[in-house]
């Protein structure tokens, strides 16, 4: 059934009301038709799709090229989710110019209705001027994957006083530059608790407990559909990539033994047209005498 489109003011009239908002990243057409199908709220084309889509170590090589490739894959799937674009690395902290130029790329040509970016404090310029230019942004306080080589790795973020006071003032600053919302990653509950009392817009938290007003998780990482360890925050709700893997080893085996394309996935032709062809052709060709699997022997072509 045809859900009617999530809009922004659905999204923000959820901070602090129930239910909780449910987002999850998609990155081509058929995952965003599913997830939407499922209902999800938001959308978000993340970078991620770096590690999930083309086998990048993370999320710093992926540029806005790859992204607004990717963005119009999931527009083109018209989901009723509210979509949101991940501006990559290098597109937004070199400058507030640039920062509007790509924000304003993902929503005119990847089809994006809002954008997101990392960073706290130092980003409220960003921030205010692309909600300035009449594009809602999504904030991203915590961990924020782009900044794996400033952290070392992927490290839970807040996990000291000092440091939950840095990802509350983050969150607090990024709020007050007039973002919609706030994504919050891999944070101690209880500083992702307090970040969404003290702002006024809709927290969506990944691996920061279930006071946030929102959750969102990697689509692969929910369906199964990856290879090596998840982080611990994630829930695993089905097991695809066993099922792809059982269905192509089954479709290798019946392509070896001839069991596959059986008589149904054949296209078929008259028998008198298939008669005058063989008088055509004359001489049998290679594999005349070759045995016909069990499928494809014997009886009319009708
Ligand atoms: O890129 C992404 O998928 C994200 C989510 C993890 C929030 O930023």
């Amino acid at each position: 059934m045809q859900r009617d489109k999530v809009t922004i003011r659905q999204v923000t009239k959820r901070a602090g009301n129930a239910p909780r908002l449910a987002m999850i990243t998609a990155y081509d057409f058929y995952s965003a038709r599913f997830a939407d199908r499922a209902g999800v709220d938001l959308i978000l084309v993340g970078d991620s799709l770096g590690s999930f889509m083309l086998g990048y170590p993370g999320t710093v090589p992926v540029t806005m090229d790859e992204m607004i490739h990717h963005c119009r894959a999931v527009a083109r799937a018209a989901p009723a989710a509210f979509v949101v674009g991940d501006l990559p690395f290098g597109s937004y902290q070199t400058s507030t110019r640039d920062a509007v130029a790509n924000a304003v790329r993902l929503v005119k040509e990847g089809g994006c209705e809002a954008v997101k970016l990392e960073g706290g404090a130092e980003r409220t310029e960003a921030v205010a001027a692309i909600a300035g230019a009449g594009i809602p942004v999504m904030g991203h306080v915590g961990l924020g994957p782009q900044s794996q080589h400033a952290y070392g790795g992927y490290r839970v973020q807040g996990r000291t006083a000092q440091a939950a006071e840095r990802v509350l003032r983050d969150g607090i600053a990024i709020a007050g530059a007039g973002s919609f919302a706030i994504v919050i990653e891999a944070v101690p509950r209880r500083v992702a608790e307090e970040v969404t009392r003290r702002v006024p817009v809709a927290t969506i938290g990944i691996g920061a407990g279930p006071g946030c007003d929102g959750q969102v998780l990697i689509y692969h990482e929910v369906v199964g559909m990856h290879t090596g360890q998840a982080p611990r925050y994630v829930k695993q709700y089905a097991a695809v990539g066993d099922q792809i893997t059982a269905a192509v080893t089954r479709y290798c085996r019946e392509v070896r033994d001839g069991q596959f394309p059986a008589r149904e996935h054949s296209y078929l032709m008259e028998q008198s047209e298939l008669d005058r062809f063989r008088e055509h052709t004359g001489e049998p060709g290679r594999g005349a005498d070759r045995p016909q699997p069990a499928a494809h022997a014997g009886g009319a072509e009708r």
